[in-house]
């Protein structure tokens, strides 16, 4: 028989000897293979759009670090773009949709566009496991229907998402439509994934800490629970990682009532706090802050020791709090797999 891959491993709650490692935008500008490819394509979305060249780009990470995973290279407003509200990304901007205005706009959204839009996408998810060896998982992925929700919303990014929480507080019917349409576009989505290969799903809720405690419970808890449900019996066996960014103590009812098999921390959360209060139900991943990958040396050394000490003794999966930054060297990630590889605790 062969070996399951030790991500799918740590994730089904198996304590490794060594953890698992990969690191969210593991492939991207930081890497000089990935601008000049990125160069060659026109927009952000025409490189995710190209199944030969998305692939390419999954793969350039593999190939220069001994990771445990691959993540399909993509975004999250692809959901969005395939329902009919086109997405774009400007230079140094981020992304640009025409925001949403009504419930007559809402209503117009068409989950059921999402295979034949996205059908690129998922070529790309077949290319790549046909490139990988067998002990290197697939990860595909979506945003959570919140976090998503957001950009639609809001036209693009946001300080302090006052039009989306405005619109759930006076209108929270209106609001519930939105997430619904979201929520079935996501599921077909990742049911699509898991059909053309991959073996591991994260969903990117990046604004959850955003919310209070009772708009965190009804639009990120609730709907991420139905997605889990879902999964569940569309695809028992592929593990999914939930990334309720910066939801701070909300981390435990989250690991709690979601289903979730495994959480992936911010770098805020205490590593003892995690360990004592949420590897014991579920898988956790994290959690270096991203400017110590950046800046390296020895505080990055030590942080390393410190987060594999406070977690390695239950199922972790080794990460980022969030994603590689654009001015990272690549050697310091080089650098930190090796660490981990190596296993040294403090
Ligand atoms: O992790 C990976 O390498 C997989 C690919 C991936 C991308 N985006 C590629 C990308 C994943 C998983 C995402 C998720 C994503 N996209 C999130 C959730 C995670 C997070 O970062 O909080 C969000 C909020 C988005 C939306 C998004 N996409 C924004 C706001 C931006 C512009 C800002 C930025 O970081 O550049 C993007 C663009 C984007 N998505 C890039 C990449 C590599 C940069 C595009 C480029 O110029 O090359």
């Amino acid at each position: 028989m062969k070996a399951e891959p030790p991500l799918l491993q740590a994730l089904k709650g198996a304590v490794t000897k060594r953890p698992p490692i990969w690191l969210m935008r593991q492939a991207g500008r930081y890497l000089p293979e990935y601008r000049a490819l990125r160069e060659k394509t026109g927009s952000f979305l025409d490189l995710c759009y190209n199944p030969e060249r998305a692939a390419e780009v999954t793969l350039q990470p593999i190939r220069r670090f001994d990771l445990d995973a691959a993540i399909l290279f993509s975004d999250i407003l692809v959901i969005p773009d395939a329902m009919g509200q086109p997405v774009r990304f400007e230079a140094g901007e981020g992304p640009v949709l025409e925001a949403l205005a009504d419930r007559a706009a809402i209503d117009a959204l068409a989950p059921e566009r999402v295979e034949a839009h996205l059908a690129p996408v998922y070529e790309t998810v077949r290319l790549v496991k046909a490139g990988l060896p067998e002990r290197v998982a697939l990860i595909g992925f979506a945003g959570a229907p919140w976090t998503v929700a957001t950009y639609m919303v809001e036209g693009g990014s946001s300080r302090d998402f006052a039009r989306t929480k405005g619109w759930a507080a006076a209108d929270s019917e209106g609001f519930a439509a939105l997430l619904a349409k979201i929520e079935a576009a996501t599921l077909r989505h990742l049911i699509a994934q898991v059909r053309a290969g991959a073996q591991v799903l994260q969903i990117f809720d990046s604004w959850a800490g955003a919310l209070d405690e009772v708009f965190f419970e009804d639009l990120v808890i609730a709907p991420t629970k139905r997605i889990v449900e879902a999964m569940r019996k569309a695809a028992p066996d592929v593990p999914i990682i939930g990334f309720p960014k910066a939801c701070g103590l909300l981390y435990e009812r989250y690991a709690a009532e979601t289903g979730v098999d495994a959480v992936s921390l911010d770098p805020s959360v205490p590593l003892d706090w995690a360990a004592s209060t949420l590897q014991g139900r579920v898988a956790v991943q994290g959690n270096l802050d991203p400017v110590l990958l950046l800046a390296g040396g020895e505080t990055m050394r030590s942080r390393v020791a410190r987060i594999l000490a406070a977690l390695g003794s239950g199922p972790f999966v080794f990460n980022l709090g969030h994603g590689v930054l654009p001015p990272t060297p690549p050697e310091h990630v080089a650098e930190l797999v090796a660490l981990v590889r190596e296993g040294k605790a403090a």
